[in-house]
């Protein structure tokens, strides 16, 4: 017997891309979640909602005993089949050949239906290339300790540089250390740092956060991540969502913040009470950290240049920044001098930047150098924990002191879990003063195709998964609105 292992959804994002027969726009199944076992050719019942013909659904995969891959795959409307067919077509065909034979029985909470599934997560069981991501059923997390929340929706997360180079292994002799776990034993490990969901438990030591609140996080890396269909974090790292965005426009801020907010507020020492008037330069002002920080330092009331290609000169404008210097530009660093130097730089791109920033950064000891592409876990890599954390403090204390001897100062900076942060830009983003810019979504049953999004490059702003295929918002694309009119 062959039977497939049919994953799907049928959710009120579907009505953006394909028209949808009545029954199907029924509220009762906004949100619904399938994932079942069904013989091929045979209709099945999804308990409670749903009855269809899974003759479209073929098997790619069969099931043995303790494997549990959910993999689909369709048949084109040119006869062929395919795996990674466009979401589209996909919806289109399934909705095209089972419209008819779909309907829908009682409805009941979406949380009692999650609890009667095993939840999903990508997990790696080694690193390596894509391939090596494997949709999996799992076991559900529990929680531990007094100050974990579990959010047990996670209706949206984003997909970092940072998901792709540990996917490859980047990190793992530092995280493993972090963890308490020989090389190895961190499998099967979940990526994924961010998210924004709804929380459904919470510990007992738990004050401000409460059953059913939208929250956003953080988390931090040493824990399983957030591509996942529950995830747990602590009160530290978790904030209540801004009330303004879809879990999807939220999903793309958290880990991005977090980051701004270490360089910017806890290493430069740049807040807003004594940020105005300051100048700052950001190298790499389109991607993720660069457009959000474009705005945090904006709504700080800081004067913001950024470096980026011509093509994202209307999205840095847009989202506030006073100058833009094209990077491939021959007179690069006269450009960026016109204005005079900087208190603050943030280097996004990486030690390539620093000569030159030598020149930029104003001699003055409170001018910050705030790199967050920093050697320190590379070394670590190659040398191991003890020689690597020894050469790269050596680094430190050299590239210190070139930047000390013209008065400035040479810092590094990482992504920090952070609930005073995601408290503090949640109330910008209700004021409009941050925006979410997404580059692109995917859903979740394609995280393997958000990550090449991302290794691709040239990204301008987050890419972001749609976990629980929930509404995709009006955030800022490439037809950016002013956020600040000059
Ligand atoms: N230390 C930490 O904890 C931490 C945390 C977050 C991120 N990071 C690191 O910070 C870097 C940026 O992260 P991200 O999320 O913003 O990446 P991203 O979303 O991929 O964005 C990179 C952006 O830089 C632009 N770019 C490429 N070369 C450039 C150059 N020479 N000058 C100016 N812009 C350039 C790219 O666009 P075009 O190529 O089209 O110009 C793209 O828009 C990554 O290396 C990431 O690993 C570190």
């Amino acid at each position: 017997m062959r039977i497939a292992v049919v994953r799907g959804s049928l959710m009120t994002g579907l009505t953006n891309r394909v028209p949808l027969s009545d029954s199907i726009r029924s509220p009762n199944v906004d949100g619904m979640r399938f994932n079942v076992l069904a013989k091929l050719g045979e209709a099945v019942t999804v308990r409670p909602y749903v009855t269809f013909v899974v003759h479209n659904c073929h098997v790619s995969q069969l099931r043995p005993a303790g494997v549990n891959v959910a993999q689909r795959l369709y048949r084109g409307s040119n006869g062929n089949i395919s795996r990674n067919i466009p979401r589209k077509t996909q919806h289109h065909h399934l909705l095209q050949h089972d419209k008819t034979l779909i309907r829908f029985c009682s409805s009941k909470s979406s949380a009692s239906q999650s609890q009667s599934q095993s939840p999903l997560a990508w997990q790696i069981g080694q690193y390596g290339g894509n391939s090596t991501l494997k949709l999996t059923e799992c076991q559900m997390p529990v929680i531990k300790k007094a100050n974990e929340v579990l959010i047990k929706q996670v209706h949206a997360a984003s997909v970092n540089p940072i998901d792709v180079k540990n996917r490859s292994g980047y990190g793992a002799v530092f995280l493993n250390k972090a963890r308490g776990v020989k090389p190895g034993d961190e499998f099967p490990l979940t990526l994924g740092r961010d998210c924004s969901g709804v929380v459904a438990e919470i510990g007992r030591g738990v004050r401000d956060i409460k059953e059913g609140d939208n929250v956003w996080t953080t988390i931090n890396a040493v824990r399983q991540g957030t591509f996942a269909d529950y995830v747990i974090a602590t009160t530290d790292e978790v904030g209540l969502k801004p009330s303004n965005l879809t879990h999807i426009e939220a999903a793309s801020i958290p880990y991005v913040a977090t980051t701004n907010w270490s360089a910017i507020y806890a290493v430069a020492k740049i807040r807003p009470a004594n940020a105005l008037g300051k100048r700052a330069l950001i190298l790499g002002g389109s991607g993720g950290v660069g457009t959000f920080g474009i705005q945090l330092l904006k709504a700080w009331g800081v004067n913001v240049t950024v470096t980026c290609s011509e093509n994202a000169f209307d999205l840095v404008y847009g989202l506030g920044a006073h100058h833009a210097v094209d990077y491939k530009s021959p007179n690069i660093l006269e450009e960026l001098l016109k204005h005079g130097q900087y208190d603050l730089i943030v280097n996004t791109i990486g030690e390539s930047m620093e000569d030159m920033s030598v020149k930029l950064i104003k001699e003055k000891a409170y001018a910050q150098y705030v790199t967050l592409v920093a050697p320190f876990i590379d070394e670590m890599e190659k040398k191991g924990l003890f020689a690597g954390g020894l050469s790269s403090s050596l680094m430190l204390f050299q590239k210190s002191r070139k930047f000390s001897a013209l008065g400035g100062t040479y810092r590094w900076a990482f992504a920090q879990p952070n609930s005073f942060a995601l408290k503090e830009v949640a109330k910008l983003v209700e004021d409009g003063k941050i925006k979410p810019v997404i580059d692109e979504t995917f859903d979740f049953q394609d995280l393997p195709a958000a990550f090449e999004r991302v290794e691709k490059g040239h990204l301008r702003g987050k890419v972001v998964v749609n976990v629980a295929h929930g509404d995709l918002g009006s955030h800022v694309t490439g037809e950016v609105p002013r956020l600040f009119d000059e």
